[in-house]
C-alpha cells in the first residue's frame, strides 16, 4: 500500500496560485490511489495466462503500473522542488561545481533546461545518470516515456498544461520562468549529495 504525501500551499509557492496549486494536488492524490487499485490486482493474478503484448488486461495493468507509479513518483519529486524564496541560488558549490563540470556553466545548464521544458510535453528532469557519472537534463513526454534505466532525478519540472494552464493558459514560457525564479535548491542540493 503505497501513502501519499501531504502537500500544502505556502506562501513560499510563487511559480502557482493556490487554485492551480490544489486543483495539481488532487490529480496526484488520484494517481496514489489508482496505484494502490492496480497493486491489487496486480497480487491476484490478473488473467496472467492471457497475457498479450497487443491486447490483453494483464498488459493493460502493467502499462497502468509504471504510468500510475512514476506519476506519484514524479510529482512528489515536483511539489518537494519548489518554494525556495531566494531565486537562483548557485552559492552552494555542490551545485554549481557539478553543473559547470557537466554542462561548462550554469548559465549553459539552465539556459539547456529551460529548453528541455519547453520542448517536452510532461516533464523536464535534471537527473544523475549513473551509468555515464553526469548531470543530464531529460526530457519525458509522459510520466513513463524517456526516463532512463539506472538514473536519479535531482530537479522536476511538470509541463503537463494541467501544472500551469488554469493560471498561465498557453503561456508555458512564463510558467517556467517563474518556476526557476522558485527553485528550492536546499532539496536539490540533498538529493544531490545522495548521488
Ligand atoms: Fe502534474
Amino acid at each position: 500500500m503505497i501513502e501519499g504525501m501531504n502537500f500544502e500551499y505556502t506562501h513560499d509557492i510563487t511559480v502557482v496560485n493556490r487554485e492551480q496549486f490544489e486543483v495539481h494536488v488532487r490529480l496526484y492524490e488520484g494517481y496514489v490511489k489508482k496505484i494502490n487499485e492496480i497493486d491489487v490486482i496486480l497480487q491476484n493474478n490478473p488473467r496472467r495466462e492471457k497475457a498479450n503484448s497487443t491486447f490483453s488486461f494483464f498488459r493493460e495493468c502493467k502499462r497502468g503500473e509504471t504510468y500510475a507509479l512514476n506519476g506519484v513518483i514524479l510529482h512528489e519529486l515536483y511539489f518537494e522542488n519548489v518554494g525556495g524564496g531566494e531565486g537562483v541560488n548557485v552559492a552552494n558549490p555542490s551545485v554549481s561545481v557539478q553543473l559547470e563540470m557537466d554542462f561548462g556553466s550554469y548559465n549553459n545548464w539552465e539556459e539547456d533546461f529551460i529548453a528541455t521544458a519547453k520542448a517536452s510535453r510532461g516533464w523536464a528532469v535534471l537527473c544523475y545518470d549513473q551509468r555515464s557519472q553526469r548531470l543530464r537534463n531529460i526530457s519525458l513526454d509522459a510520466h513513463d516515456l524517456g526516463n532512463i534505466a539506472y538514473s536519479a532525478p535531482i530537479l522536476v519540472l511538470d509541463v503537463y498544461e494541467h501544472a500551469y494552464f488554469l493560471q498561465y493558459a498557453d503561456d508555458k514560457t512564463e510558467y517556467i520562468n517563474r518556476f526557476m525564479e522558485n527553485i528550492n535548491w536546499e532539496v536539490v542540493i540533498n538529493r544531490m549529495s545522495i548521488y
